[in-house]
């Protein structure tokens, strides 16, 4: 049984991964708006993950005979000045998620709540990938500056990208 605390801390990560969610989907048409598909993939195949992770923490709450309660979704930035700027977000809200992430780690440390802090193990390697791969698109992003040609190969990239890990 899940003492309140944790259930309270588990359905705001569970909104949490459900905003990430909502963002990378936004993100994900501004890039299709801009016909920078490969782009738009990668951060639709961002916004699924996300899902998966707001699932995960759904099931567990379940598995510990807790009440799921779902809140509202935050409207999210749909306006950017350039794909590195939506990176640059996309950074941020990871940067933010893994803070999240170890709070909550912590928090049900304090509690005794090892079987949490074991689900939550997985959130805490994953975020190290997470934060790589936006702080690694920013870094790219900023070699590639103003040069459309290898704005072009980086989208492709992103693109090829997206379809290996969906493969
Ligand atoms: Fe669910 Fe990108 O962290």
């Amino acid at each position: 049984m899940l003492k309140p605390k944790i259930e309270d801390a588990l359905n705001a990560q569970l909104n949490e991964e459900q905003t990430a969610a909502q963002e990378y989907l936004a993100m994900t048409a501004w890039f299709e708006q801009r016909n920078l598909r490969g782009f738009a993939s990668f951060m639709r195949a961002q916004a699924e993950e996300e899902r998966q992770h707001a699932l995960k923490i759904f099931d567990h709450i379940f598995d510990r005979s807790g009440h799921v309660q779902l809140k509202s979704i935050a409207e999210p930035a749909s306006d950017f000045d350039s794909p590195r700027a939506v990176f640059e977000a996309a950074y941020e809200r990871e940067k933010g998620n893994t803070k999240s992430i170890h709070a909550l780690y912590r928090l049900a440390g304090e509690n005794d709540d090892y079987a949490t802090q074991a689900m939550l193990q997985w959130f805490i390697t994953e975020q190290v990938e997470e934060e790589r791969w936006a702080e690694e698109a920013v870094g790219l992003l900023d070699v590639a500056a103003d040069n459309r040609s290898a704005l072009l190969m980086l989208d492709a990239r992103y693109g090829a990208k997206a379809a290996e890990e969906g493969a």
